[in-house]
């Protein structure tokens, strides 16, 4: 399989790089900066791809990849710092621009050399995503100018025998018009790629690993019934079929009917299907309990004891798999140790689990590679195409202390919600909604007397990654029916709002 690397110097958009290049049909993995040479080596890239980042690459502590790599013979594209630096690490001059006319910062009208690879059969001017307040103020011997704006005049560079580009503008923003082009022709036409990364693909490959590794072994997935866990269910099933148990927890965060969904979609499935009641243990553990992360521990710890627990039932139990994903690893310093990915993935795993291995076949993909590999597995839409639910349930959508009571509260607002979200024929266009009982009570007046109720809190966001949001722009009306049902259905509510801050600075989830 041909791979991208793309090292990390700390960029915002890193991660959309890799997104990028994914899309492209070539494979990537984001690594950090100081990746050893012999490890690069190893890894065996067709090109290389520095991101951007914060730093001067002028300061002496600024980071630096070994200066090995640019001995290797394989393409490098350098975006933004990246870019810097490979000017500078070649002999070339990079400067703060002193002169304010000199920084850029958002869209840019860009002059372009079609004779680069980078922009061939592209239009020769277009708009770019410039983010730079250091500028190179003399190109490296090698290298010529292959861009330019009003402002910097060096806002592109390549060197085509060695292979090396660098831009200043950001090519993986969507601000950029033919940023996805530029990218292509780094990929196709410089490093040579060939289209190689495709889901049927990694379907196949993934099969034969998992039947090699796992042996004659046994495997528990804790299956949530969201879209990771069930194309993991079906992955794992084609892989080695009867040596799977799923145990799907319900731990009394479910929304509303949902537990009972769960159960009529995969108990008939030849999967072992066990539904665990845990309610019980869970909601005592979080009695009292207010703060997020400390919340996101215990349903952590309480989920890995339960699974250890149906484990020694099931008996002979070696592995315990989950459907974590890329967005969970790279978020939690690029896979660095098993237990920090895993920490993210269900809120705060405990140090020590009772299992020989955790393992993570979803963990190098994107939430739409997930998609699509569950639809090479046969999956229905219906599943494939549900909306995320995390792991922690409910309970990072109670503000506040989590009871009954408000769960109670929140699961039939949220029904109420989701089932007019359903009948505008909306549920499938908005990537995640839901609605958040919030721990703001104020004062309303209901019939002829005063309310002092809580305020729901509506959330609907369009994304393709989760990594970045924007909030929906629902209809008014749909608005209106669903806060009208909310105050007169749901006893206890009498005010309804309507989230509208994109991520960031916002997160999708409340807690
Ligand atoms: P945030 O709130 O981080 O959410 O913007 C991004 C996406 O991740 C989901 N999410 C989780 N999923 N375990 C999960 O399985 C978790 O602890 C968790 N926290 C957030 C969230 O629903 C959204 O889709």
């Amino acid at each position: 399989m041909e791979k991208i690397l793309i090292l990390d110097f700390g960029g915002q958009y890193n991660q959309l790089i890799a997104r990028r290049v994914r899309e492209q049909h070539v494979y990537c993995e984001l690594r950090p900066h100081s990746m050893p040479l012999d490890e690069i080596r190893r890894f065996d890239p067709i090109g290389i791809i520095f991101t951007g980042g914060p730093h001067s690459v002028y300061l002496d502590d600024s980071p630096r990849p070994d200066p090995g790599v640019f001995e290797l013979g394989v393409p490098i594209l350098g975006i933004c710092y990246g870019c810097q630096l490979l000017a500078q690490s070649l002999g070339g001059l990079v400067t703060a621009a002193e002169d304010a006319s000199a920084r850029e910062y958002g869209k840019t009208e860009t002059v372009f050399d079609p004779t680069c690879a980078l922009f061939r059969d592209l239009p020769e001017r277009s708009v770019t995503w410039m983010s730079h307040g250091d500028y190179m103020a003399q190109v490296p011997e090698g290298f010529r100018l292959a861009a330019h704006s009003a402002a910097c005049p060096t806002a592109a560079i390549c060197d085509e025998e060695r292979g090396f580009y660098g831009v200043q503008f950001h090519p993986e923003v969507n601000h950029t018009a033919f940023g996805r082009e530029m990218l292509r022709n780094f990929l196709y036409r410089v490093c040579g790629a060939h289209s190689d990364w495709t889901m049927a693909d990694f379907k196949r490959r993934s099969v034969d690993e998992l039947r090699r590794h796992v042996g004659d072994g046994r495997v528990l997935l804790a299956l949530s019934g969201g879209v990771d866990s069930s194309v993991l269910a079906a992955l794992l099933s084609e892989a080695i079929g009867s040596q799977l148990t799923c145990v799907f927890v319900d731990h009394g965060l479910l929304r509303k009917n949902e537990g009972d969904e769960v159960e009529a979609v995969f108990a008939p499935r030849p999967l072992n299907f066990r539904r665990v009641d845990a309610a019980d243990r869970f909601l005592a553990r979080l009695r009292g309990v207010t703060e997020p992360e400390e919340k996101r521990h215990i349903i952590g710890e309480e989920f890995i004891r339960v699974f250890e627990a149906e484990a020694r039932e099931i008996g002979a139990v070696d592995y315990l798999a989950q459907g974590t994903i890329y967005p969970d690893v790279i978020e939690s310093g690029l896979g660095e140790s098993a237990v920090i990915k895993s920490h993210h993935n269900v809120g705060g795993l405990p140090d020590y689990v009772d299992f020989k291995e955790i393992l993570e076949p979803l963990r190098m993909l994107f939430k739409d590679e997930v998609r699509q590999l569950g639809r090479e597995l046969g999956l229905p839409e219906s599943l494939v195409a549900r909306q995320p639910f995390p792991g922690p349930g409910l309970a990072i959508r109670v503000i506040g202390d989590v009871t009954e009571e408000k769960l109670s509260l929140l699961r039939e607002a949220d029904s109420i919600f989701r089932e007019e979200m359903a009948k505008a024929g909306l549920d499938q266009s908005a990537s995640q909604y839901f609605a958040v009982l919030t721990n703001l009570r104020s004062v309303g007046v209901m019939g002829d007397g005063r309310s002092y109720d809580y305020a729901v809190a509506l959330r609907s966001v369009q994304t393709s990654d989760f990594m970045t949001a924007d909030w929906s722009r629902l209809p008014y009306e749909l608005l209106d029916r669903v806060s009208v049902r909310i105050v007169n259905e749901v006893k206890g509510v009498n005010r309804v709002l309507y989230d509208i801050t994109s991520k960031p600075p916002a997160t999708v989830e409340y807690e």
